[in-house]
């Protein structure tokens, strides 16, 4: 499962806290992939690994800086081919 989020205060915003404590992901991978202002990842990966203890989160997700946005669409599209994921 990709996972996008804007990073908010350094960590998940709020709503994705809700998700992933309504949802059991366990056994499946999550691949982080953020937005940012300047701070990366900061403490978010580490959070949904809290809340989906039985996930493998994946620790080298994207980021992108909202600076970066309207240039990324390249850089995206390759790291989504690389992750070969089905495509069913
Ligand atoms: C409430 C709020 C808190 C934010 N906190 C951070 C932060 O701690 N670090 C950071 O790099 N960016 C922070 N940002 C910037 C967002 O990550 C950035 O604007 C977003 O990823 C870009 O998507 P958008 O166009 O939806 O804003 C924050 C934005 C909001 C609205």
């Amino acid at each position: 499962m990709r996972f996008y989020y804007p990073n908010w205060n350094a960590d998940l915003p709020m709503p994705l806290y809700t998700f992933l404590e309504e949802y059991d992901f366990s056994g499946k991978t999550i691949i982080p992939f953020t937005t940012h202002g300047g701070s990366g990842f900061s403490r978010t990966v580490q959070t949904i690994s809290d809340l989906q203890p039985d996930a493998t989160v994946i620790t080298d997700g994207l980021s992108i800086s909202r600076n970066s946005v309207a240039e990324a669409e390249d850089e995206v599209v390759n790291w989504v081919n690389g992750l070969n994921l089905a495509t069913e």
